[in-house]
């Protein structure tokens, strides 16, 4: 039995603390795919499901939460070329639910949360879900100056300029408004708007947008917002991030301001007072969904009350308050024209199917992932075969059946390549896993590739203006043919660069700025994610600079017999994968590259951040009745707070918070000398009340 089918209240320690490595290794890999790469390898749905499972140990364990936890972690990375700007408070994400019957745990929860009973009044809002990226916009006495992107949810990039371009923003908001107040809301492109923009951009030869968030996205975040203003985009509010001042006292109230200061609210909003009008409301947008001006892939529960709001606080990085309940993937019907080979920088053989393009809910779909050769034979999918295709938020849409009364007579089943598509080199495929691989290796020019490709990629060296389509060009000019040769490029090609058409004096300069920085200083850790050795993701790789402190370090005991001991050791290596790790350190051709890259980059060691609160990594004891929060708000406070919640004192108790009429616990804290905080200095500490 695998450890994801054991209830997690049956989990023994040992269990809990293995599979949450296990789940925060799956959920940095698959954060990859989705912001790196592009390319998602779960549903949002299997996606949601392991972030849940997570939470749900660690809130059993809290004391096994791992560093590197995915429960800290919201977002993508900003992106370099624009400032930075750190928000006044964190932009969160939202957590979601895809079931019916969640409505009932989420409201049953809050519930609990509150102490309230079910006769109690819970009012919520509801709101649809608007499909597209999320800024905050900051006025100061009601002018619009500063305008951010969510970025990791701490920091998020400068858009001011980009933002302002937006017809529907505010620049100047209706009086009478708080002094200072930062709005936030969603960016977004009606669906006319976006057919509108890819119909020019395929006349002008330009690339189109896969759908209208991704058209959004690429039109705010545009270095030059000339760019972005010859866009058509559109903004809804729907929550502040601060205010100097508060006339308000529900969200509703509060939208209720947003309208009148100026903001788009959407129209669709609902208030809703038990879970009968919360479900009537999603079925209601379900079936309105399509024939909106917008795409929305789903609905937003928001308790209405603020003071609830602020009671019930966050989860990690989102709000108990509120809840995206999503939509059902979107499906359609298509034909599926050809099985393409695509070869990826280990060498993997994917198949991809070229699809007749078919609109899925407002997006053209030309391609779906077969993932690999199994797949492709338990579905028994073939070309010329008409398939059911689904697409569901950002992932890579996926064939989930064929149409067999559909196939023509002629049709054979579809087979496997033997030789690599590109270098012809001879397809293996490994007894225990479901991927060909092309055997090329070093001669295979698309692996070389995708390997320069991923060694300069943001979350590795990060070198900007070595894009994707430069190192193409580069590659095939031969100027670049391993990682080495970006450190040589200016000393050999600077003439031959400015005279290539795209490049001037000044992208130049800024193109060897960016490799000077890296060759100035360089993480550990992102060097040795960059080298793209298989299964080594950013977690493995942190692990490993975490571990061995430094390359040469690393490198030396990679060549000792006692290799596989050293790295079965670390917490989330296995055995395969330090064979491949080793494997990689002891193949002579990269032995002459690893000394020479390092000969030029200066690479950093790796420092571990964590947010230090009076109660990190404390014990602490709640007893008596607390009189400003129950029981589970106060837990919660505290794990935020980096600390263990224990049921006992004990002289490995730190702090013990009384309440009224504590008893037992409150003696025997005294006699063994541990301190003891009344509720509301358990608070200040926090520096909430
Ligand atoms: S409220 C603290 N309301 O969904 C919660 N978010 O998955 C703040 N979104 O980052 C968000 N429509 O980009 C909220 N009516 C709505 C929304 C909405 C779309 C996006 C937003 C957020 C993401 C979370």
């Amino acid at each position: 039995m695998s450890l994801r089918e054991i209830p997690v209240q049956e989990l023994t320690p040992l269990e809990a603390m293995a599979e949450l490595k296990e789940l925060a290794h799956l959920l940095a890999q698959a954060d990859v795919e989705y912001y790196q790469n592009d390319s998602p390898s779960l549903t949002d749905a299997q996606y949601d499901s392991l972030k849940k499972r997570n939470e749900a140990i660690e809130s059993r364990f809290p004391e096994l939460t791992l560093a590197e936890s995915p429960s800290f972690k919201v977002g993508a990375k900003v992106a370099e070329g624009f400032d930075k700007i750190t928000h006044l408070t964190p932009m969160l994400s939202l957590s979601n639910i895809f079931e019916e019957n969640e409505i009932l745990e989420f409201t049953d929860r809050i519930r609990r949360f509150l102490n309230l009973s079910s006769e109690d009044a819970l009012d919520f809002v509801a709101e649809p879900k608007i499909d597209g990226l999320s800024y905050s916009a900051l006025y100061e006495n009601g002018i619009y100056v500063k305008g951010a992107t969510r970025g990791d949810g701490t920091q998020g990039e400068d858009i001011t300029a980009n933002l302002a371009t937006i017809q529907g923003l505010p620049k100047k908001l209706i009086a009478p408004f708080p002094k200072k107040i930062e709005i936030r809301g969603e960016v977004y492109m009606t669906k006319a708007d976006f057919f509108a923009l890819n119909d020019e951009q395929e006349k002008l030869g330009k690339k189109t947008f896969a759908n209208p968030r991704n058209a959004a996205a690429g039109s705010l975040r545009q270095l030059d917002p000339t760019i972005t203003a010859s866009r058509k985009l559109s903004v809804f509010a729907y929550t502040i991030g601060f205010s100097s001042e508060e006339m308000w006292t529900t969200h509703a109230e509060l939208l209720e301001h947003l309208k009148r200061w100026g903001f788009p609210v959407s129209l669709e909003i609902s208030l809703c007072q038990n879970d009968d009008e919360l479900l009537s409301y999603y079925r209601q947008m379900g079936e309105k969904r399509a024939s909106l001006s917008y795409d929305i892939d789903g609905v937003v529960y928001k308790v209405n009350r603020l003071d609830y709001q602020r009671r019930l606080g966050f989860i990690s990085r989102a709000p108990r308050w509120a809840i995206a309940h999503k939509f059902p993937p979107m499906q359609a019907q298509t034909l599926l024209k050809k099985i393409r080979i695509q070869v990826g920088r280990t060498g993997v053989l994917t198949p991809v199917a070229d699809l007749e393009p078919i609109n899925v809910g407002g997006v053209m779909v030309s391609h779906a992932t077969l993932h690999n050769a199994d797949e492709i034979e338990r579905k028994d999918i073939r070309e010329g075969d008409t398939v059911i295709i689904q697409r569901a938020g950002d992932v890579i849409p996926q064939i989930v059946s064929v149409l067999k009364d559909k196939r023509p007579l002629n049709s054979i089943p579809f087979e496997f390549p033997k030789l690599c598509p590109i270098c012809h080199s001879h397809v293996a495929r490994d007894p225990d896993e479901a991927a060909h691989y092309c055997t090329g290796g070093l001669i295979c020019p698309k692996q070389a590739v995708e390997r320069l490709k991923h060694f300069v990629s943001r979350e590795a060296l990060d070198i900007e203006g070595l894009g994707k389509k430069n190192i193409e060009t580069f590659f095939e000019k031969g100027w670049i043919k391993t990682p080495i040769d970006i450190f040589y490029l200016k000393e050999h090609y600077s003439k031959a660069l400015l005279n290539t058409e795209g490049w001037g004096e000044k992208s130049v300069q800024n193109l060897w700025g960016a490799i000077q920085k890296v060759t100035d200083g360089t993480p550990l850790d992102k060097f040795i994610f960059a080298l793209g050795i298989r299964q080594v993701g950013q977690s493995t790789a942190r692990l490993l600079a975490e571990q061995f402190g430094s390359f040469s370090h690393l490198n030396e005991e990679m060549q000792k017999e006692t290799a596989v001991q050293e790295l079965t050791r670390i917490d989330g290596i296995g055995e395969v994968m330090a064979t491949d790790i080793i494997d990689f350190f002891r193949e002579p051709n990269n032995e002459k590259l690893l000394t020479e890259l390092q000969n030029k980059i200066k690479l950093l060691p790796f420092h571990v951040n964590r947010v230090q609160t009076p109660f990190t990594g404390k014990t602490l004891v709640f007893t008596g009745s607390l009189e400003h929060m129950t029981r589970m708000e106060a837990k919660s406070l505290a794990l935020a707070a980096g600390a263990k919640v224990s049921g006992s004192v004990s002289s490995k108790t730190d702090f013990v918070i009384l309440g009224a009429d504590a008893g037992s616990k409150a003696k025997k804290a005294q006699e063994l000398g541990i301190t003891t905080l009344t509720e509301k200095e358990f608070k200040d500490r926090l520096e909430i009340i």
